[in-house]
Parts: C-alpha cells; structure tokens; sequence
C-alpha cells in the first residue's frame, strides 16, 4: 500500500466477532494505520457478528449458504457480495466455511485467515484439544494467505504463548483470544503499511522472501501477558 492509501478491508465471519471488533476498534482508535473496514459477510444469518457490525456502523450482509442451491451459487453470490466491495484484504476472522478454488482465485493473494494454532500444526477444528492431546508446551494463533488447501496457504504471522500444567481447552481459548486480537491487528497494520505480496506459495514483504512466519507477539512473556501496560496497541 501506498501512504496515501486507505487499505479497504473486508471482513468474513460466521459467528462471535471479536476478531472483527477489535481489528474495527484499533483501526478507529489508531488513526496511523491506513485502513479501514468497508463491510462485514457472514455466511451466518444468526452470527453475534452481525449485530456487532451494525452497532458499530459497519456495513453487513448475509450470505446464507443454506439458502442458495449449490455451494457453487452461494460463491457465486459471495464473489459478487466481495467484489462490490472492493477490498484491498479480505480477512476471514473466524469464518467457518471452506471456500473452493474457484473462489479464492479472483481474490488470490489478498485473502487471509485467522487460525488458532502454531500452523502448520492442527489444521481444522478443535485445535486446543489437538495442542493438549499432543502434550505440547507452546500454543498459538496463526494468519496464513488463504488457498483452496484448508489451513494450508503460506503463513504470514504468528503469536506464541506457553501451555500451563493446569491448562484445559477452554483455558487455552480463553488465553489465547486476546493474542488472536494483538496478532490480526499487527498483521492488518502491516499489510497497511509495507508491500506484502503472496504468489506461488511464497510471500515477500518489500521485495524480501518470508522465510519464517513473523513472530508478532513483541511485548508479551511466554504466558501471553503484556510485559508492560497495553496502550493503544
Ligand atoms: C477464533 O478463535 C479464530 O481463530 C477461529 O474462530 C474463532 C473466531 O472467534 N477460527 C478458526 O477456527 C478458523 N479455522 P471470533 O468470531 O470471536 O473472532
């Protein structure tokens, strides 16, 4: 993106929406970050979401995949409902539905998901108790470019925290929530800001090959916990 240049985002979603909400928040309360949310899609008519999006004066559509005939026609109707937007991005924050080839490629590398484990570690659902049946010690959230591949596109960003003892799945959820919110905004910012570009399963930022996902958790201790009072990030 060009300094001059307010990214347009657009946001995918089928249920809570506090990725959305907060991604709307700190680029209303960050005025440095050149982007902002031009409209909000939930393949979910009853998504929390939704509501969200019209107490903030965000723009929201309903494309509701049971009322469509096909997975094809609800694409379709989708790639229309995106299109019209124009967006820069397209974030999927906690969009639940796997999305063919066919709609991906009018949006190929621009198109991002968020994912809450250490990619490409448990892919799919349920991937706190995937993380604990593992044993593993680290737990994370990842942002990854969105291919036909579920939870497979190169992986742009990550936030990291430890695994406690006493940790269950809904203790791993709760704690990592609030990273899932550091990283998408980080990583918005940084699409906002730099040259971020992803074609043939590589990403460059500026010019210069990824060859790790950016580690994004800058400020946080293992546990995930601020080293310092959060202000305005
Ligand atoms: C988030 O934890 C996100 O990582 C996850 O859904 C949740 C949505 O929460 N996404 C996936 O599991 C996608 N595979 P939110 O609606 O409150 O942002």
């Amino acid at each position: 993106m060009t300094s001059d240049h307010s990214a347009r985002v657009a946001v995918l979603v089928s249920g809570r929406g506090s990725n959305f909400e907060a991604l709307h928040h700190a680029l209303q309360s960050t005025p440095d970050i050149p982007a902002h949310i031009v409209g909000l899609i939930s393949d979910q008519p009853q998504a929390l979401a939704l509501e969200k999006a019209r107490h903030l004066g965000v723009p929201a559509e309903i494309i509701d995949a049971t009322a469509h005939e096909s997975k094809a026609a609800f694409e379709h109707a989708l790639i229309g409902a995106l299109s019209a937007l124009a967006p820069d991005w397209i974030v999927l924050a906690g969009f639940m539905r796997v999305l063919t080839a066919d709609a991906i490629e009018p949006f190929a590398g621009r198109m991002i998901n968020i994912h809450p484990s250490l990619l490409p570690k448990h892919r799919g659902l349920h991937t706190h108790q995937k993380v604990l049946a593992a044993g593993e010690r680290q737990h994370g959230a990842s942002i990854h470019f969105v291919t036909a591949e579920l939870d497979g596109g190169p992986v742009l960003s990550q936030v990291r925290m430890a695994v406690d003892q006493s940790d269950d799945a809904t203790s791993l959820a709760q704690r990592l929530l609030p990273l899932e919110h550091h990283l998408m905004r980080a990583t918005v910012a940084l699409l906002a800001t730099d040259d971020v570009k992803c074609a043939n399963g590589k990403i460059t930022i500026n010019g210069h090959e990824l060859l790790q996902p950016l580690q994004l958790g800058h400020g946080l201790d293992d546990r995930g916990q601020w080293l310092d009072q959060p202000s305005g990030r």
